[in-house]
């Protein structure tokens, strides 16, 4: 094996995100409230987890310093190979495009259809995907979503657990190697919450990806290869 092979092949199991000893707090003076308590993450290539805990834990909160949506206060967490530290917003937007988020609200903008939703999402990338090729990909994701005959429908036109799959579809168009969702199954029935939680699955086996959803939702838990809780501010490992 030479060194350029060497080089790829550690980088292909080198763990997508190392959250170390991160701690976040709320507000200042007597409103000071910690969320994160030196929290420590390891997520593997090739896995999916799950984060749970009760409302307020600060699931959303660690999952938008892990996307670099919000600034580090303490501690550091290693993305996709980039260092996010304290004031280190310089990396923040390439971290950011290169993660696949699934928001708690779907964020899709109603004058913008489903396959301009997906196509957009392709447009911050190195090399953006031609019409064809961005219908090829919108197709085959929402395919598998159920949701092919929305190709051009606009987000009014959908209903809510739709919207979701549109949200999720537009998460994968990248082929990202770390997929943050929160809830993204949390309008969604049963048979549709597998195939969004099967669909991610083997996106993530298929890629060397991994992804980190936020859950309460206990049956999608027995998918999951770990099951991570946030307690008072701490980590614990359930499965
Ligand atoms: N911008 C903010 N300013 C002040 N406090 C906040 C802010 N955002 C969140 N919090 C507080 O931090 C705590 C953690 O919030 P977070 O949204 O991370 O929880 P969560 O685990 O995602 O909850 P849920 O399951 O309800 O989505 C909550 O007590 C919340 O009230
Ligand atoms: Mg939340």
């Amino acid at each position: 094996m030479d060194s350029i092979q060497r080089d790829l092949k550690s980088a292909e199991q080198a763990p997508v995100v190392v959250v170390r000893a991160v701690s976040y707090a709320y507000g200042d003076g007597a409103y000071r409230k910690t969320v994160l308590a030196n929290v420590d993450l390891v997520l593997e290539p090739g896995k999916f987890v799950v984060l749970t805990g009760h409302s307020g834990a600060g699931k959303t909160t660690l999952l938008t310093l892990i996307g670099a949506i919000r600034s580090l206060q303490h501690g550091c967490i290693d993305v996709l190979g980039m260092r996010l530290t304290a004031g280190s917003d310089r990396q923040s937007r390439d971290v950011r495009r290169r993660i696949g988020f699934i928001f708690q609200d779907h964020n899709l903008f109603s004058a913008i259809s489903v396959f301009r939703t997906l196509w957009l999402a392709t447009e911050l990338q190195d090399r953006p995907l031609s019409r064809s090729e961005a219908t090829g990909k919108a197709l085959q994701i929402l395919t598998l979503l159920n949701m092919a005959e929305q190709l051009h429908a606009l987000p009014g036109e959908l209903s809510t657990g739709q919207k979701q799959r549109v949200a999720v579809a537009r998460a994968l168009m990248n082929d990202p190697k770390l997929i943050l969702g929160d809830e993204p199954t949390a309008s969604l029935d049963h048979a549709s919450s597998l195939l969004v939680v099967n669909l991610i699955k083997e996106h993530v086996l298929r890629n060397g990806a991994s992804a980190l959803i936020v859950t309460h939702d206990e049956r999608i838990f027995e998918f999951a290869d770990h099951v991570m809780r946030l307690e008072d501010g701490k980590m614990v490992l359930q499965k």
